[in-house]
């Protein structure tokens, strides 16, 4: 199955958004839990959905086993919606909200009518002084069923079990509550996560060229910073890679080589757990910064090696240097060199024997991605004059940040289109 990798953009429409959720319910995933696709089936947890994801907490619920989410509608968000806590105690927040244990409706009938404590992501963030972050789930006679924070105020009214949502069985389980859940430790003002130094995160080890060949690249450098904290994917080829690759790179023009920089970054977060369980194509920053043209590699998996394939050569991911939502960084063993700029190999380019199914779209690419790179009017071209044109780097860049804005949202408009003619 080909599966293309959301693009994430970094200024979006409003009205985007709710096609957003819509658009994540039909997104294809991991192993079949995905919190987005689930809450994203019902317009009533749109706000509900839209903080999951803007907290990251999406991430790692889906990363989780046994697991149950108490989510709320929109008209009950109470202060969590308004501008009201800053992005980091909304995460707090939202953890108390996600228990450690599996909880269908079921299992809560059939609770005792005592108190039992439940632990939640928020015990696990480290935030949690004592029981803060445990809730206690408590049976009522006549069948009511209510959570309150295990240490809550007297004042504190319990919010109440409405509905299940979707569960699998001892695996997960979605329930709808009548309001957020309130806590003092949870509403607590967090300070912000320190900046990243993208420089020191690949210096440290693996990276330490690459972060070089970065520093002097003051255009990639700024459109690679300015996307990790939303949300980047970066594979940084190995010291050897980049000093067997440094000859051809010293060829390109200035253009190219900020091009191929970026053709390193993907402008998504992709975790370890996500490469190694899917197979699809990666959109980097190349394609959606300073080109129109396609930019992509195919990722693929095999015995726990992921490989990524260029069409003119593939790399495999050596090792992690950093997999923390919104940012991923894995080194790679080879330089990756894009089919725009470099011949793909010469056996793509022969008759192939009939491949089979999911290859032939791939063959087809390769034909015709060849010829591009053969095309002597290619502006970027590796072996072409090094002056660089300024004057094509600007029109590229007035023309390709609408046209992708346009794109991406009639794709998640369809998206939609589709999610609601399933829902019906
Ligand atoms: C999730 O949040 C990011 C910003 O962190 C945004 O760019 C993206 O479009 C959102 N996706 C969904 C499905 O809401
Ligand atoms: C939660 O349950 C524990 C005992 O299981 C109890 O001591 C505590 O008071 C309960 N908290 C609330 C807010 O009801
Ligand atoms: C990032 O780290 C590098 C290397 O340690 C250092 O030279 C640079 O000044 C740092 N940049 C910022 C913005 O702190
Ligand atoms: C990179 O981005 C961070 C924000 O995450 C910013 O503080 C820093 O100044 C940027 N570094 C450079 C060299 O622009
Ligand atoms: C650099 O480009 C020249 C032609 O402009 C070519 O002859 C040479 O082989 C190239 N060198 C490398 C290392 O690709």
């Amino acid at each position: 199955m080909e599966l293309l990798l959301r693009r994430r953009r970094q200024a979006l429409p409003a009205v985007a958004v709710l096609l957003l959720c819509l658009a994540a319910a039909t997104a294809p995933t991991v192993q079949g839990f995905d919190i987005l696709q689930i809450l994203g089936k019902h317009d009533e947890f749109s706000q509900f959905c839209k903080l999951l994801n803007e907290t990251h907490l999406a991430g790692d619920i889906n990363r989780d086993r046994t697991i149950t989410v108490l989510a709320v509608a929109n008209g009950d968000m109470g202060q969590l919606t308004g501008g009201h806590y800053s992005l980091g105690t909304i995460r707090h927040i939202l953890e108390l909200h996600v228990v450690a244990d599996y909880y269908d409706e079921k299992k809560l009938k059939q609770l005792s009518h005592a108190a039992t404590a439940a632990s939640t992501l928020f015990q696990r963030s480290g935030f949690a002084p004592g029981m803060a972050g445990y809730v206690n789930i408590t049976q009522h006679r006549g069948g009511k069923v209510t959570f309150i924070v295990d240490d809550a105020a007297d004042s504190v009214k319990p919010v109440t079990f409405v509905k299940q949502i979707e569960s699998h069985r001892y695996d997960y389980s979605v329930l709808q509550v009548s309001s957020v859940l309130s806590s003092p430790e949870a509403e607590a003002p967090v300070a912000p996560p320190a900046p990243i130094n993208l420089t020191e995160v690949l210096s440290k080890k693996y990276c330490k060229s690459f972060a070089g060949l970065l520093a002097a690249d003051a255009k990639a450098f700024d459109i690679i910073n300015g996307t990790k904290d939303t949300a980047l994917t970066l594979f940084c080829p190995v010291d050897a890679a980049v000093a067997a690759f440094m000859p051809k790179f010293k060829n390109l023009t200035a253009k190219a080589k900020t091009a191929i920089l970026l053709y390193h970054a993907a402008p998504d977060y992709y975790s370890m757990q996500f490469l190694k369980s899917n197979k699809g194509k990666l959109t980097t920053l190349a394609s959606t910064s300073v080109s129109k043209k396609d930019y992509t590699y195919e990722a693929s998996s095999e015995a726990d090696t992921v490989t990524l394939d260029t069409t003119v050569g593939t790399s495999d991911i050596q090792a992690t240097v950093r997999d923390d939502d919104p940012l991923a960084v894995y080194a790679v063993t080879k330089f990756l060199q894009p089919k725009e700029l470099f011949k793909a190999k010469a056996t793509d380019l022969a008759p192939a024997p009939a491949p089979e199914g999911p290859k032939k779209k791939k063959t087809k690419k390769k034909g015709s991605s060849a010829d591009a790179a053969a095309s002597p009017s290619d502006d970027e071209s590796a072996d072409g004059p090094a002056a660089d044109s300024s004057s094509d780097d600007a029109a590229d860049k007035a023309g390709a940040a609408p046209a992708v804005i346009t794109r991406w949202v009639a794709v998640a408009a369809t998206m939609a289109a589709t999610a609601l003619a399933l829902a019906a």
